[in-house]
């Protein structure tokens, strides 16, 4: 089995102990592949240095809904420069999270819509991360983001929101969410959306599925994600690796990129 772990957060000071023991369990699952997601400028800088030092791993540079009020011309400028770097394969995590409202709501539409410019300008396909804000997220989307490729990740809006992302040409991340046993309308969701247009993600350290709730996420539980995503979908797990691997693959440019190696 194959599996690509669309959204990492593998610069986060929770993995410093053991990065390496990290990698290696992901690779014993099976994964070939992590995309390890910047939020800020620094975790951007992170990130991009990781992916240099360890075949199989791409970055995406970004900054975080939450921290949209630190977004200046300097970010933009940084992230374009970060951008030019090989490892660097996407732009994000942007968005906007209405939920928690860390950050003013206007300014993480700026940044927002900032971060979609710059993703069409350097060609990137872009990571959206969305919460309780769904008709401003598509509004912005259909704004600035004409001809843009991407994945909202960490999918949880309504099965609606889903239908008009697909339309617009977007894929959806699926994270250990989709395994929790409340969530059978999440599940529902997965089921009805295009294999094609299906990547799967741990988000770690966040968002550890089932049977690893309420520890610490790393890639290699993307194996969990991968087997109830086959149970909605009604295909063998190893189908849906390789088809999911084979979507993130494309739409992060990685066909011929290198794999996760001892
Ligand atoms: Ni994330």
């Amino acid at each position: 089995m194959e599996l690509f772990d669309t959204h990492a957060h593998l610069d986060f000071t929770r993995f410093d102990q053991d990065r390496d023991e990290v990698l290696k369990r992901a690779r014993e699952a099976g994964v070939i592949n992590i995309l390890t997601v910047g939020a800020d400028i620094n975790s951007s800088r992170r990130a991009v240095e990781l992916a240099e030092g360890t075949p199989g791993l791409a970055a995406a540079v970004g900054l975080h809904p939450h921290d949209a009020s630190d977004f200046t011309p300097d970010t933009a400028r940084e992230l374009k420069k970060l951008a030019g770097r090989e490892v660097v394969k996407a732009l994000g995590e942007t968005g906007l999270d209405f939920y928690y409202d860390n950050s003013p709501r206007e300014q993480q539409e700026q940044a927002f819509r900032s971060q979609l410019r710059l993703a069409a300008r350097l060609e990137l396909p872009v990571i959206i991360h969305s919460r309780e804000a769904e008709e401003e997220t598509l509004k912005i989307l259909q704004e600035e983001g004409a001809g843009l490729a991407g994945v909202v990740h960490c999918y949880s809006s309504s099965s609606g929101m889903a239908k008009r992302l697909v339309e617009f040409g977007f894929h959806l991340g699926f994270t250990g969410l989709i395994t929790f046993r409340k969530l059978g309308w999440l599940r529902e969701i997965v089921s009805q959306t295009p294999p094609e247009k299906i990547l799967l993600e741990t988000d770690c350290p966040y968002m550890a599925p089932e049977p690893k709730r309420g520890k610490r996420n790393e890639p290699a539980y993307v194996k969990y994600v991968a087997e109830t995503a086959a149970n909605c979908l009604n295909l063998p797990v190893e189908k849906v690796a390789e088809l999911t691997t084979a979507n993130g693959q494309q739409l992060f440019a990685l066909e011929d990129y290198s794999r996760l190696e001892d």
